[in-house]
């Protein structure tokens, strides 16, 4: 039998800080309010030009690095985003160029901020068949070009980075479920509209009714944690790491509560990255694994949810 397992991982961030001061000095927000409603105290930008290509390639060499592999070993590459350098090709294609991979399968995967636990999933199953030995799985987000920067309900939510893993076959697990829904009903919750005609990515801005998502999120992600425990036969004590999509640490503390998980057993960073869609997991992840908490062994529960409807977890054995 062969498993899927992460070999290595990696992120980056653009270096430009942006405070929730400096966000009130331009829209009728607070700190305040901004911590309390989200847990979010600052988020990165890119600078312009910097594309969301630049962040995965970026993210994706340090995970490389960290597999111990050179970009010739990879027969796969999959990029989860939303905001794509362009309509096509897609930024798979792109960053597989930069790397100098040619040949093997490239493409995006789009389910915003479940776009990364979407693409391990996929990755995993073409790894389970054989027909992928190592797959490059990148989340890359430059959100901060589809925000309406005068929005203050949208516009204190988001920022930019990027996060990767490389997969590898192994003779045992690795990713020991995966679970993806969506619902296309709930569309107009969380949407950017395209404009006419159709210009690249940043094309609208994000429209969001937070309160509906908000309790969406916190009813869904419990019956995803339920159904992710039942397919392992495991109980919650099992988990020794939460890697949640970093949307607000309300929703958060509410999933951990759910999986009678302390603080201390998830891995945070909405306070510094804001919510960064499809880079959000293996951000965390990638910093939960450097600072030395996730070890090798450690079961994970990673879990997201986000526009589209879209939803989904992957429990792994680091
Ligand atoms: N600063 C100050 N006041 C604000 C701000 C702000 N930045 N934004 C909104 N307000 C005001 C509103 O205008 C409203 O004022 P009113 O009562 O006078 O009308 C008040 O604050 C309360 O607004 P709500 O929207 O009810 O605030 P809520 O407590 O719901 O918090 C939030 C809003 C943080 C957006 C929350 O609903 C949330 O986190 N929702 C979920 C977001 C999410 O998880 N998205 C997931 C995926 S994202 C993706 O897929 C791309």
């Amino acid at each position: 039998m062969t498993y899927a397992r992460i070999l290595g991982t990696g992120s980056f961030l653009p270096e430009h800080v942006v405070t929730n001061a400096d966000l009130a000095s331009q829209v009728n927000t607070s700190d305040e309010w901004i911590v309390s409603r989200t847990g979010i105290r600052e988020r990165r930008i890119a600078r312009a030009g910097e594309t969301t290509c630049d962040l995965a390639e970026r993210a994706a060499r340090q995970a490389l690095d960290a597999a111990g592999c050179v970009a010739s070993d990879i027969d796969l590459v999959i990029v989860a985003t939303t905001t794509p350098d362009r309509v096509f090709p897609g930024t798979a294609c792109l960053l597989q160029e930069r790397l100098g991979i040619h040949g093997p399968a490239a493409f995006d995967v789009q389910a915003v901020c479940t776009g990364f636990v979407y693409a391990l999933a996929i990755a995993e199953k073409f790894i389970r068949t054989g027909s992928t030995k190592r797959a490059l799985v990148v989340g890359a987000e430059t959100m901060s070009r589809i925000v309406d920067w005068n929005d203050r309900s949208t516009c204190v939510l988001f920022g930019d980075g990027a996060g990767a893993v490389v997969l590898g076959a192994g003779d045992a697990p690795g990713i020991l479920s995966s679970h993806l829904h969506a619902d296309g009903a709930y569309k107009e919750l969380l949407t950017v509209a395209a404009t006419e005609p159709l210009q690249g990515a940043a094309t609208g801005h994000i429209t969001m009714r937070g309160n509906e998502v908000f309790r969406m999120a916190v009813t869904t992600l419990d019956a995803l944690v339920g159904e992710t425990l039942a397919a392992n036969d495991l109980r919650q004590t099992d988990i020794r790491w939460l890697v949640p999509h970093q949307a607000n640490i309300r929703i958060i503390a509410a999933t951990a509560k759910r999986l009678g998980m302390a603080m201390d057993q998830v891995i945070v960073t909405v306070d510094r990255h804001g919510n960064t869609s499809a880079a959000s997991i293996p951000l965390a992840f990638d910093v939960g694994v450097r600072d030395g908490r996730i070890q090798r062994g450690d079961v994970v529960l990673m879990e997201a949810f986000g526009g589209g409807l879209t939803w989904g977890s992957v429990l792994l054995r680091y």
